[in-house]
């Protein structure tokens, strides 16, 4: 696979607008962003930061939006280019409850997200015990049920499901509830 330079355009938004029936909630915005770079979108409740990231992660019809957008080289318009994208995002929805098994463990979460990127269960769990330890997911909690985690380490086996199959990019929407005061 390319390894990609500093310059590589990973996320393009021209012009997007979204619409849903007759009201307009994201209007003509514009952005790019570089391998290796992080940006933060910022606005009030309402503004339109988690539908933007529903049309770059692939989860919003076409037909609610427009614009010129590609996600590596891709446009997520196109439903045929929605395994690759996914392939190669990670995703950490604003409520963690979305991609989280509750009656499962902090480990089985992630194998069982791992499996379906094709990650083998040994390799899974290598790459999950060191996504726990920077994400500082108490280790006694790691087999225990989700449910009985505190909300801030619920939302960090969230970022570590985004970050299992090791993506290219990253979408976090407001990663930091529960985790910061
Ligand atoms: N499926 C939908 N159908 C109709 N309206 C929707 C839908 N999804 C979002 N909206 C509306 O679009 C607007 C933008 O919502 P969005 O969730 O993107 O805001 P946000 O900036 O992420 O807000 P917050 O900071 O509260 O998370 C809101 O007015 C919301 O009610
Ligand atoms: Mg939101």
């Amino acid at each position: 696979m390319k390894s990609e330079n500093i310059t590589d355009v990973m996320v393009n938004v021209e012009n997007l607008n979204v619409k849903f029936g007759d009201k307009q909630v994201v209007h003509d915005v514009s952005f790019q962003v570089k391998s290796g770079e992080i940006i933060g979108l910022f606005g009030i409740s309402g503004a339109g930061k988690t539908t933007i990231i529903r049309v770059l992660t692939c989860q919003l019809n076409k037909k609610n939006w427009n614009g010129n957008v590609k996600v590596t080289d891709l446009n997520p318009a196109q439903s045929r280019n929605h395994p690759k994208i996914l392939s190669n995002i990670g995703y950490v929805p604003q409520l963690e409850g979305l991609n989280l098994y509750y009656e499962l463990s902090p480990m089985a979460n992630v194998e069982t997200f791992a499996s379906t990127y094709g990650l083998k269960k040994k390799n899974a769990k290598e790459i999950a015990k060191e996504l726990f330890s920077i994400l500082d997911i108490p280790e006694d909690t790691w087999k225990k049920r989700l449910k009985k985690l505190s909300g801030g380490e619920k939302k960090r086996v969230s970022v570590a499901i985004g970050l299992i199959h090791q993506p290219k990019i990253l979408f976090l929407d407001e990663p930091t509830t529960s985790i910061l005061a």
